[in-house]
C-alpha cells in the first residue's frame, strides 16, 4: 500500500505526522511512502532525510493524494488554503486518513468524510487502554505539551524557579498550581518539580492523589460524595454545587500562586470554569496563567484562543497547540504512535481495517460511507 504524508496546512503547526526513521521502518514492512516536499521542514526534517530513508518526496499535494491509501496527517483536515479546497475533497473517495479529528467537537467534518467516502481513523480515539498505549497519540502529545506548558509559563514569570541560598540572601521557591492531574499535568508536574518549584495539584479524581504525591506534588483535594470517574477513567461533567465548592477550597491556592497551570478537560464538552475573573483580579502581580484547555473553550474565564493577554497584572497564555512549540520530537513521538497502529494490523504491506479489533474498531469514525463512531453519530442524530 502507499502511505501519502502532507505538509500540514493548520496555522501554527510545525509537526509532520512521519520522521525519516519511522519511513525506513514502514518500508521494512512492505509499504511504500511519499511525503509533500518540505513537510517535515519546520519540525527539523528536511527533504533529504526522507530521501535517504526511501520515501518519494512529491511537489503538489493533490499528486501526493492521486494512488495513496493511506494518509497520515497530524491536524484535522481544514480547508487547503492554496487549493481553496476542504483536504477531505483533496484525500478522496476510497482512501484511509489516519490524524486526530477530533469528531466530538467537530461531528460535521466526520460526516463529510462519510460523503465523501473517505474512511477516517482518529488519533483521539484510541481507546486509552494498557494494549493501545503504544499508539496513544492523546498522552504522547500531553507529555511534551504538559513540558513546554512550565518552559513557557517560566519564561513569563519575572521570577526564578528554584529556592536559592546564598551570600546576598535567600530567594524562595516559585509557587505552581496545577489544575487536573491527567497525562499534562503530571508532566507539568515532574518538569516544575525539576525546575525547583513548589507545586500543588488538583483533580476531581481522588484515585489520581498517590501519582500526584509521588511525583513530589501537594494534593489539593475537594471533598465530595459524587463518583467522578466515567468507566473508561475519564472525568465526569461535574455539577454545579461541585464547581462551586472547588472554586472556595482553590482561590486560596490560586491566589498565592505565582503560576497556575490549568488542564481541565471532559471529553467532548465544554472545558470547565475553574479560574475566574474574580481570582485573577486577587493574583499576584506578575503571575502567570497558561491555559491548556483553551482549545476547547478553556479553564480560565479571561484566556484567549492563541493570544498571550495581560489581566489585572497577571499575564494569561491561551497556547492552542504546544506540542507545535517542541515540533522535533513531538513529531519523533507522534511518529511512532502512527507506526505502531500501523504495524499492529497489517500484513506484507497492507493495513487491514480491522473493525471487530477493540482499538481499530474504536478510534475508527468513519468507515465505508458511514459515520461508525457511536458518540459521534449520537451528535449528528440530535
Ligand atoms: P486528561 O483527560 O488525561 O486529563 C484531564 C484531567 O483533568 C483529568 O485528570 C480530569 O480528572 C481533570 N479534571 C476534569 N475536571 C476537573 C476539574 N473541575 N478540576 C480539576 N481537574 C479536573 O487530559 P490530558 O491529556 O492531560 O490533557 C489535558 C488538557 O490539556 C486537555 O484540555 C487537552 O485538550 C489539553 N491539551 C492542550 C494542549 C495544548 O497544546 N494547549 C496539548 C495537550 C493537551
Amino acid at each position: 500500500m502507499i502511505i501519502a504524508v502532507p505538509k500540514e496546512i493548520m496555522e501554527g503547526e510545525n509537526r509532520v505526522a512521519i520522521v525519516p526513521d519511522v519511513v525506513s521502518k514502514l518500508i521494512k514492512k512492505g509499504f511504500e511512502v511519499r511525503v509533500e516536499k518540505n513537510a517535515g521542514l519546520k519540525a527539523g526534517f528536511p527533504d533529504e532525510k526522507y530521501l535517504n530513508a526511501g520515501a518519494k518526496i512529491i511537489n503538489d499535494v493533490e499528486e501526493l493524494y492521486q494512488n495513496a491509501n493511506i494518509v497520515l496527517k497530524v491536524q484535522r483536515p481544514i480547508i487547503h488554503p492554496a487549493k481553496g479546497k476542504h483536504e477531505l475533497e483533496l484525500i478522496g473517495k476510497g482512501k484511509l486518513l489516519i490524524s486526530f479529528f477530533y469528531s466530538l467537537h467537530y461531528p460535521d467534518v466526520a460526516k463529510k468524510a462519510a460523503d465523501l467516502g473517505v474512511d477516517v481513523i482518529s488519533m483521539d480515539a484510541i481507546p486509552r487502554t494498557t494494549l493501545a498505549q503504544r499508539m496513544d497519540a492523546l498522552s504522547s502529545q500531553a507529555n511534551i505539551a504538559g513540558y513546554k506548558s512550565v518552559i513557557l509559563a517560566a519564561n513569563y514569570l519575572h521570577k526564578i524557579f528554584p529556592m536559592m541560598m546564598t551570600a546576598a540572601g535567600t530567594i524562595s521557591p516559585a509557587k505552581v498550581v496545577i489544575m487536573g492531574a491527567g497525562v499534562a499535568g503530571l508532566s507539568a508536574l515532574g518538569t516544575a518539580k525539576r525546575l525547583g518549584a513548589v507545586v500543588e495539584v488538583s483533580d476531581v479524581r481522588p484515585q489520581v492523589k498517590e501519582e500526584v504525591q509521588s511525583l513530589g506534588g501537594k494534593f489539593i483535594e475537594v471533598p465530595t460524595d459524587e463518583s467522578m470517574q466515567d468507566a473508561s477513567g475519564y472525568a465526569k461533567e461535574q455539577s454545579e454545587e461541585f464547581l462551586r465548592k472547588q472554586k472556595e477550597l482553590i482561590f486560596k491556592h490560586i491566589t498565592e500562586a505565582d503560576i497556575v497551570i490549568t488542564t481541565a478537560l471532559i471529553p467532548g464538552k465544554k472545558a470547565p470554569i475553574l479560574v475566574t475573573e474574580e481570582m485573577v483580579k486577587n493574583m499576584r502581580p506578575g503571575s502567570v496563567i497558561l491555559d491548556m484547555a483553551v482549545e476547547f473553550g478553556g479553564n480560565c474565564e479571561l484566556s484567549e484562543k492563541g493570544k498571550v493577554v495581560e489581566k489585572y497584572n497577571v499575564t494569561i497564555i491561551g497556547e492552542p497547540n504546544l506540542p507545535s512549540l517542541v515540533p522535533y520530537h513531538a513529531s519523533e513521538m507522534y511518529a511512532r504512535n502512527l507506526l505502531n497502529l500501523i504495524d499492529y494490523s497489517s500484513k506484507d504491506g497492507n493495513f487491514i481495517h480491522n473493525m471487530d479489533d477493540e482499538i481499530i474498531g474504536g478510534a475508527t469514525i468513519v468507515k465505508d460511507g458511514k459515520v461508525v463512531h457511536e458518540k459521534t453519530k449520537a451528535l449528528l442524530q440530535n
